[in-house]
């Protein structure tokens, strides 16, 4: 496997997975690299740490696309061929811009942007801010001039979330739902409210005891407002979908060597391969490494207490100080714990590449004991995803 061949290859590489494995650092050190290597790069973060907020010189606010300055490549020693830009993604501005492009007329994007209810969901639905980072990048890919994108995804619970959110949106604001929630509401706006009032269900009652007028109303508003728009929304979603099918596209699954996530990752892995998606590589991120050398041997002995023991009384004569037992205890544990968790990762990610067809990569990264937030810890990835 040779990822830099793929940063050369692939227009666009989606860096995805579930929270917390190193999605965004990996998109962001992926394109640092490719950036070195000459390709004029973008990437599209979502919520990054503030640290590599800062790094990369995108802001919280932005949601627009921003150079990463010659000199962060310099202070850091990494030579830079191409170019780096940058990018936050703003899931409600990204919605906004949707609503503004697909909207009918100026008065029907101004009664969905100033709707309460829009301005609730666009960014709390779930699947928004998946569908968003999306939506983003076909946006970025058809607007700017870029020799690679990376996309950075959502921190989602679950990995395949992602693929299904354009479909569970568009099937959202079609409103079969709420269409039928507020139906008897869309009535009365048709009818009158006195017979409105008089035909109310019984739980239509309550919601309107509960919520008060208002709330039936803005929502009845909402699903007006998008009529004449689902068109547009579903177009783009389908367009949206061809392109991340597309071969120049390429999908990195990122994941932590335990059991459950990387059960998780095969699950994802085979749903892409389904979708027709284009696997590259997965990426097993913050993995124990086996301490180089270590004389302790596997971690087996030092686990039982026993066999600690007669260590740490070694240890402690070695030393001359007998007094140094308990504390050389203490750290023979942990090597112990250290050791049983990396003989656990090698076998899991043994298990993994039996699940993966061939031609897929699979590399690792090792667990760094501080987090990585600057372009040295992202450099120090690069060497371990690079090394072969
Ligand atoms: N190999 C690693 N070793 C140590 N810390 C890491 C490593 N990779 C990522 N991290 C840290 O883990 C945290 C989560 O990473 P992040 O990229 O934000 O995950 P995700 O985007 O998948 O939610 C961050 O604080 C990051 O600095
Ligand atoms: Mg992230």
């Amino acid at each position: 496997m040779n990822l830099d061949a793929l940063l050369q290859e692939k227009k666009i590489l989606v860096c995805c997975g579930a929270g917390g494995v190193g999605k965004t650092t990996t998109a962001a050190a992926i394109a640092i690299r490719a950036a070195m290597l000459g390709q004029r790069t973008l990437v599209l973060t979502i919520d990054p740490a503030r640290r590599l907020a800062n790094a990369l010189g995108v802001s919280e606010f932005g949601n627009e696309v921003r150079a990463v300055p010659r000199r962060k490549f310099e202070k850091a020693g990494v030579p830079l061929k191409g170019e780096l830009r940058a990018m936050m993604v703003d899931t409600k501005r990204t919605f906004d811009d949707l609503v503004e492009r697909f909207a009918l007329n100026v008065e029907m994007r101004d009664a969905i942007l100033g709707n309460p209810i829009y301005q609730q969901l666009s960014e709390t639905l779930s699947g928004s801010r998946e569908y968003m980072a999306m939506e983003k990048l076909f946006d970025l890919h058809s607007t700017e001039d870029a020799d690679l994108i990376v996309l950075d995804t959502p921190p989602t619970r679950h990995a395949l979330d992602f693929l299904e959110a354009p479909d569970r949106i568009t099937a959202f604001l079609e409103g079969k739902v709420i269409h039928w929630l507020v139906k008897p509401y869309l009535m009365a706006g048709q009818l009158g409210f006195k017979v409105f009032r008089k035909g109310t269900s019984s739980v239509f009652g309550v919601l309107e005891k509960v919520t008060g007028m208002e709330f039936l109303k803005d929502i009845s508003d909402f699903i007006l407002s998008f009529e004449g728009m689902y068109d547009g929304f579903n177009q783009r979603a389908k367009r949206v979908k061809a392109l991340l099918a597309d071969r120049d596209t390429g999908f990195l699954l990122v994941t932590s060597p335990n059991r459950r996530l990387l059960d998780e990752t095969v699950f994802f892995y085979n749903k892409l391969v389904e979708h027709k998606m284009h696997v590259d590589a997965v990426i097993v991120n913050k993995v124990h490494r086996p301490l180089a050398g270590s004389a302790a041997g596997p971690g087996g002995p030092l686990l039982s207490d026993q066999g600690r023991q007669e260590a740490a009384a070694r240890m402690a004569e070695a030393a001359g100080f007998d007094g140094f037992r308990s504390t050389a205890s203490k750290l023979l544990l942990n090597l112990a714990r250290h050791q049983a968790m990396a003989e656990r990762d090698s076998r899991n990610i043994e298990t993994l590449a039996g699940s993966l067809d061939r031609g897929v990569g699979l590399l690792s990264v090792p667990l760094f004991p501080l987090d990585v937030h600057d372009f040295d810890g992202l450099s120090l990835l690069n060497q371990h995803l690079f090394a072969a």
